[in-house]
């Protein structure tokens, strides 16, 4: 252990070091799926008293009182065990599946402090295991339960209909899959408490999962013949609005709209991770795990742990180390989580992947510290597989990712069991035991480490249209921003700047401006109105940015009307 220790926290790539991991995730994955079945009535070992497809979130009755079902943790829980089936990894818990549908939908109908089912019920987070109404007092209601357990049911429709199962799903699943959707659809703009039950806001998993069953559920209808007009347009403007969390310095997403802290917390990376889609490639609009957004946004998250936790002492500024919920917690002794480290190793070997299927990698000027972690010369460009850059960033991010896999390994007592914490201090297990969810990151971490990787769920090519009707924006002003620039061939001139409308600084997503008026490049859009906002336009070139030189530009949008920028390149 001392010497692995070592080798991590030089952050050396060892293929002693991923032995030791594959040696770790080859005992810790069938305990970690061992321990989700013990969690699940009726017959789990540690679920006395379950109902058939419940999941306990931990068997810990005390300190804290775990043993109820949380929408969230049982629907994340069970998406492992149906991509599993769908991709045909294990098709041994078709039967619990089952069980879990019906007592979900069955959970929908149980009128509790949030409402009845047809007035908000659908938000409650927690219920008994008995499937009977939490009346005490909790931060309610959660509006990612049901984007999150819609998507696993969709997950599990989909694989039916392919077996030629779809009057099952038109007659049993579908009913239960609608009324999530229209809640999502009918609610995402109203304030929600965030996944750690804290803050009542908008927060970036929440819209982030609901955004994607809004597309899984669209294209769910369309096969059944359903209306899904609906899903689309609120899709649409959950993308728009999902945008507006990125904040450009230094260059993450925001967890929450409110409570007063940095906003850096692992809601973000699990958002990343829970809207993976291997088919979007690195696209930023739907913040997938290999964009630079989510790449900066991965860095920003880990470091604002390095100071805080003693058992970071003496490890490396590039080296993987232990992370949590968020650096202001205090909850439990608010310590490194289990399922943080998983998610972090999790969103990097998602990126590994997609880097790996298009043959290449391509680093921002966004990204561009995050892969300065690995070689402190990189430099904004794309690099192809075959290039020795590829070879190092890639080495240097696997051993990276491995090292978080290493941390928990290394924080996992014998015999393997995963609690919620362990401490910041010494490392010891701590709050609740054999947390199902901890569990459940395990796999998934395992898996997309493996190669194995979840359907697509219809986030390629998605891009926004934003600039109406985005919440705290209601009026837009219309801007025509214009620039003098002579170009050569093979240059194009593009804008970015503070607002989603401008695509939130980001160099990938940019406005082209229009050669119409050559050469004048310019373009009109709506932007908030009464809004202070700055710009710059960029040249591309061959795929490499260049700038305009410093200070940005910077203008107060009307209050209404339309306003003309001449601007001159400088
Ligand atoms: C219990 C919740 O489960 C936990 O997430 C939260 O941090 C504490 N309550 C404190 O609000
Ligand atoms: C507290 C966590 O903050 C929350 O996200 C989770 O749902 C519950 N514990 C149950 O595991």
């Amino acid at each position: 252990m001392l010497l692995q220790g070592a080798l991590a926290t030089l952050g050396l790539c060892t293929s002693v070091f991923a032995q030791d991991v594959s040696s770790y995730i080859s005992s810790e994955g069938p305990i970690a799926l061992t321990g989700v079945l013990n969690n699940i009535g009726p017959n789990g070992s540690k679920a006395p008293g379950a109902d058939a497809g419940v999941v306990v979130a931990s068997p810990s009755t005390s300190n804290p009182n775990y043993f109820y079902t949380w929408i969230r943790d049982s629907s994340l829980t069970f998406q492992v065990l149906i991509d599993r089936l769908v991709s045909g990894q294990d098709t041994s818990n078709q039967g619990l599946i089952d069980d879990f549908t019906v007592a979900y939908a069955n959970i929908q109908q149980v009128t509790n402090p949030s409402g009845s089912v047809s007035s908000g019920g659908l938000g409650e987070p927690k219920f008994y295991v008995n499937e009977t109404a939490f009346d005490g007092s909790w931060g309610r209601p959660q509006r990612d339960g049901p984007a999150l357990r819609s998507t696993a049911f969709i997950t599990y429709a989909n694989y039916l209909i392919s077996k030629n199962n779809q009057t099952y799903v038109q007659n049993t699943l579908w009913p239960a899959i609608k009324l999530d959707l229209d809640y999502v659809a009918a609610n995402w703009n109203q304030t929600t408490f965030d996944l750690w039950e804290e803050i009542q806001s908008s927060s970036f998993f929440t819209t982030a999962v609901q955004h994607k069953a809004l597309r899984l559920g669209s294209a769910l209808a369309s096969t059944l013949g359903e209306d899904h007009s609906t899903y689309d347009t609120q899709a649409g403007d959950v993308l728009c609005f999902l945008q507006s969390y990125w904040n450009p310095s230094p260059g993450y997403m925001t967890a929450n709209t409110g409570g007063g802290r940095s906003g850096k917390d692992a809601n973000t990376v699990l958002a990343s991770i829970h809207t993976f889609d291997p088919a979007a490639a690195c696209d930023s609009v739907t913040f997938q795990p290999c964009s630079d957004l989510a790449l900066s946004n991965l860095k920003t998250y880990v470091d604002s742990f390095r100071e805080i936790y003693t058992v970071n002492s003496g490890i490396s500024a590039s080296a993987a180390a232990a992370v949590g919920r968020y650096p202001e917690d205090v909850y439990q002794g608010g310590n490194p989580w289990y399922l943080a480290l998983f998610a972090v190793a999790e969103q990097l070997y998602d990126a590994l992947y997609v880097w790996d299927q298009q043959g290449s990698l391509s680093i921002s000027d966004i990204s561009l510290g995050f892969f300065k972690q690995f070689d402190s010369g990189a430099a904004s460009g794309s690099y192809a597989s075959s290039s020795a850059e590829y070879t190092n960033l890639t080495g240097a991010i696997k051993s990276f990712a491995d090292g978080f896999i290493a941390l928990n390994a290394k924080y996992t007592p014998s015999g393997g069991g995963l609690a919620e914490q362990f401490s910041r201090d010494d490392g010891t297990p701590t709050s609740a035991v054999d947390l199902t969810w901890s569990y459940a990151s395990a796999l998934t971490a395992f898996d997309r480490r493996a190669g194995s990787v979840p359907g697509s769920w219809g986030a390629k090519g998605l891009t926004t249209s934003c600039g109406q009707s985005k919440i705290g924006e209601s009026t837009t002003t219309s801007v025509t921003f214009s620039v003098n620039k002579t170009t050569s061939l093979g240059q194009a001139i593009y804008l970015t700047g503070s607002v989603a409308a401008l695509s939130s600084w980001s160099t990938s997503n940019a406005v082209l401006l229009s050669t119409l008026d050559y050469p004048v490049w310019s373009t009109t859009l709506n932007l908030p109105s009464s809004t202070a906002i700055t710009y710059k336009y960029f040249v591309l070139e061959n795929g490499q940015v260049t700038w305009e030189s410093d200070p940005n530009n910077s203008i107060t949008t009307a209050a209404s009307g339309s306003q003309t920028l001449n601007d001159t390149w400088h």
